[in-house]
């Protein structure tokens, strides 16, 4: 009697264990259930395959975007390289990938990860089309390089007709004073001293205009070339503004014209930040090329600057900016280092295969 008693208390127990144990797999099956609505239900793609690219999963957004992929497995342009990707990951312990995948009318951008499943290696893919966000980036791309040809041929045209209608109208305006001044008696003191006061004067607008004309577009760098360009620019900056300047070229250099006019306003600008903002006695200017790149470089012993922000060439100015926009609309990179109390070293790198258009 006592025994079944026990026996049924203990069935019981059982029973309650079990009934606990099925509750909690309920519950975990919910969690599951719900869990894995999570890609279902992800408007971006989300594709599973194997370590060898071929598909395992795909959510709707992926499989109504490219119901092909299934077939195509691994050779889709979506899987492509892979491959370098895997062994990334066995070989450190990054856990993504970011990228950009370019299938000529859509641009995919991925986050690949991977994934365990028991002894189950996968890759998880994350993709969404960024198609339209690259075509409007191409757009202001082409729309500011636009702005910066615009730009230099009406410095080209301004300074030409500078150099060619003001210029010499100037120079008539001497000659006609030198003929005044040689009918003027001797004893009309004065008035002598007045015309040369004048032709002094025509000289010096004369000159201005043509530093003017210079700096709008340096008629040197389609004759003359950069190297010798850029030495003469920093030997005039030089004097003009105290500073030491030592230069450093390199002879033999063929560039594009954009290459050389981009490398000259980089300079023009970077000595003029020295000069208003540095306070520094020695500059040296480097221009020197490698097998793959055109490379100029502007150091000073000035007093240096905090960058702001995380931007590195954040500033309320626009001359580092400028420097920069022109720089990367040929596929280069502008390098600041700065250290305060230190001084500044702005660098331009600009691939040698750089954009083909002339300004
Ligand atoms: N060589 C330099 N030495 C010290 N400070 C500099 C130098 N170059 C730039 N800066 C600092 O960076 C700021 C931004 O420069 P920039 O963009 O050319 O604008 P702007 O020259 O019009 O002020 C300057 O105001 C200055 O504070
Ligand atoms: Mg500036």
């Amino acid at each position: 009697m006592k025994d079944d008693a026990k026996i049924i208390a203990d069935l019981k127990q059982q029973i309650h264990e079990l009934e606990q144990q099925l509750s909690d797999y309920q519950h975990l099956e919910k969690k599951l259930q719900w869990l894995a609505t999570f890609p279902e239900q992800n408007p971006n793609m989300v594709i599973e395959t194997d370590l060898l690219g071929r598909p395992t999963y795909m959510n709707p957004e992926a499989r109504q975007r490219f119901p092909e992929l299934w077939q195509k497995g691994s050779s889709h342009p979506l899987l492509k390289g892979l491959r370098p990707i895997v062994a990334a990951f066995v070989d450190t312990d990054q856990e993504f990938v970011g990228r950009e995948v370019d299938m000529g009318d859509v641009v995919v951008e991925q986050k690949v990860c991977y994934t365990i499943e028991g002894d189950v290696y996968r890759l998880r893919i994350y993709a969404h089309d960024i198609t339209a966000r690259k075509r409007a980036e191409e757009a202001i791309q082409g729309l500011a390089k636009r702005i910066v040809q615009a730009q230099e041929e009406e410095r080209h045209r301004i300074s030409r007709e500078l150099h060619d209608e003001a210029g010499q109208a100037l120079t008539a305006l001497k000659i006609a004073l030198e003929i005044i001044q040689g009918d003027v008696p001797a004893t009309e003191e004065s008035l002598r001293q007045n015309l040369d006061e004048a032709i002094a004067l025509t000289d010096s607008a004369r000159d201005q205009i043509r530093m003017l004309a210079r700096g709008l577009r340096p008629p040197a760098l389609d004759t003359v070339g950069l190297n010798l360009t850029l030495e003469d620019f920093c030997q005039t900056f030089g004097r003009r503004t105290q500073l030491a300047i030592q230069y450093e070229g390199s002879s033999g250099l063929k560039l594009s014209g954009a290459v050389n006019i981009c490398l000259y306003r980089v300079l023009q600008e970077a000595l003029t930040n020295v000069a208003k903002h540095a306070q520094a006695e020695q500059v040296w200017v480097k221009l020197w090329q490698d097998e793959t790149a055109v490379h100029l470089s502007i150091a000073d012993d000035g007093l240096g600057f905090q960058k702001k922000g995380t931007a590195p060439l954040q500033s309320s100015g626009l001359g580092l900016l400028g420097m920069q926009e022109r720089v990367e609309l040929l596929n280069g990179r502008l390098e600041l280092r700065t250290i305060p109390g230190e001084g500044t070293t702005v660098t331009a790198n600009l691939p040698l295969r750089a954009a083909k258009g002339t300004l």
